[in-house]
């Protein structure tokens, strides 16, 4: 990384070592800056001193590795000795969805509580990475203001986090936009000192807008998935190719082609939950965001659709045998948090089907998830192709990009291919002698 330019360096708090707490205090010691990373969980803290990661996301371990041992990264349990040893403390807690669909606020002001106990007089900056509804700041700001012991001098601001997980560091480095919701000069300034050698454009609003902007783009960046599988839904009635249909939208510098495949849709800790998210809060403002939920629905159906296309073929499939391959949300990561792999599976198995599983890198996490006496973890593509009816495409590794089909089609019982990301060609699958279901195609 090149970003060794002169940097005034901050004594930064970040709170949280997940997906974004644990990337961006990697590259924020990286850019020069001495962090101190809190999590409140014990085992990742020790593991993380160990130069254990929690998760892979590429490049951070190099990074995090790195700036422990020239003293830029620390690891600490204690909130308390982050508050109070640092300037700045960037809030990268877990939102995670209620059962009403409204975030769960609990973990960010516990932190605001923590940071109003250990206000010592010197003036500190608390800033939210986490995902939050459009209010949350304010709501922060009036916590700390109720629990503070003096007059100490303190800002709230929102910094939300556009990353995406299996090219966190890149994003990090090389973000589209970097956007500041601030009350004060004294805030906006520390924060474009944080960034000053990152080459990007930053938006400075206020904190509601802030909050807004992000709810807005991940409700946007879903829309957009489910509009060009609602498409593909047409697609599949007329006998249209939605893949050609996406490309030539995309090349429209007004569409993009960005988040335009068709497929079985979205999942992840964010698009999901930042919907739900955001269709509460604008209800609980008075607006009722009919759009996204349609958007919701759309993506609920496709995981159910795809189902119902391998029974097309299959017919029935109780005792049939099923590899999934790719069962992360994505690739490049192990997070299995609301993947439609999740869906699918759950589905399958209703049906009486037979799975065999594959990740790359999701075999863990898989496991913990699934217990079923009908699944078996395979080592590899090959090894789950062995003996089954179907093979169901979920998420777009590219390995399997490079899976040898010869070899696969005689390892099988019956070659179906079931392409839940349209990755492959029909065509070539069908001269090798494949059956193919793709989305849309
Ligand atoms: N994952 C993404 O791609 C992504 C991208 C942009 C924004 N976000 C948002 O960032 C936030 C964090 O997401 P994540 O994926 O990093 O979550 P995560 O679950 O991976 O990590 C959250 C971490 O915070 C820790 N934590 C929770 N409460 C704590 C407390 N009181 N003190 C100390 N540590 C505490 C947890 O132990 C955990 O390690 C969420 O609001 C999310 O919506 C996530």
């Amino acid at each position: 990384m090149s970003h060794k330019k002169n940097i005034k360096v901050y004594n930064l708090c970040v709170v949280g070592a997940g997906h974004v707490g644990l990337v961006a205090a990697a590259c924020f010691s990286e850019l020069g800056h001495k962090v101190i990373c809190v999590d409140n969980d014990k085992k990742r803290v020790s593991a993380l001193r160990k130069e254990i990661m929690p998760f892979y996301e590429p490049q951070m371990a190099p990074l995090v590795k790195k700036n422990l041992k020239r003293g830029n990264l620390v690891f600490s349990t204690s909130l308390d000795e982050g508050i109070k040893k640092s300037d700045v403390i960037f809030v990268a807690v877990g939102t995670p969805p209620q059962a009403d669909g409204s975030a769960d606020l609990t973990s960010v002001e516990n932190v605001a509580r923590a940071v109003a106990k250990n206000l010592d007089g010197d003036y500190k900056l608390v800033i939210s990475k986490s995902t939050v509804p459009v209010q949350t700041g304010q709501r922060a700001k009036e916590t700390i203001y109720r629990y503070r012991k003096n007059n100490a001098e303190f800002d709230v601001a929102s910094n939300p986090e556009f990353l995406r997980e299996g090219k966190a560091v890149y994003d990090f480095f090389y973000p589209d936009r970097i956007v500041i919701g601030v009350e004060t000069k004294r805030a906006e300034t520390i924060l474009k000192e944080i960034y000053a050698t990152i080459d990007a454009p930053v938006i400075v609003t206020d904190i509601n807008t802030a909050e807004l902007i992000k709810h807005a783009s991940n409700s946007f960046l879903a829309t957009k998935i489910s509009f060009i599988n609602a498409v593909s839904r047409v697609c599949d009635l007329a006998g249209a190719d939605v893949s050609k249909v996406s490309l030539a939208m995309g090349l429209d510098k007004r569409i993009g082609k960005d988040f335009l495949d068709a497929g079985v849709g979205y999942g992840g800790f964010c698009f999901p939950k930042d919907l739900e998210a955001f269709i509460y809060i604008s209800k609980k403002l008075g607006y009722d965001f009919r759009l996204l939920k349609e958007a919701q629905n759309i993506n609920e159906e496709q995981r159910s659709y795809f189902v119902e296309k391998i029974k097309e073929h299959l017919w029935i499939l109780k005792g049939k045998k099923i590899a999934v391959l790719g069962l992360s949300f994505k690739p490049d990561t192990d997070d299995m948090r609301f993947a439609p792999a999740i869906d699918i599976i759950a589905a399958l198995l209703k049906e009486g089907a037979i799975l065999s599983l594959y990740d790359p890198q999701a075999r863990d996490e898989a496991q913990e998830l699934f217990k079923d006496k009908r699944i078996k973890f395979s080592k590899n593509s090959q090894e789950a192709l062995r003996g089954v009816d179907c093979v169901c495409f979920l998420t777009e590794w590219e390995e399997f990009k490079n899976l040898d089909f010869k070899k696969a089609k005689k390892a099988m019982a019956y070659p179906l291919v079931a392409d839940g990301r349209n990755m492959f060609q029909r065509d070539e699958l069908k001269a090798l002698g494949f059956e193919y279901i793709g989305m849309g195609r």
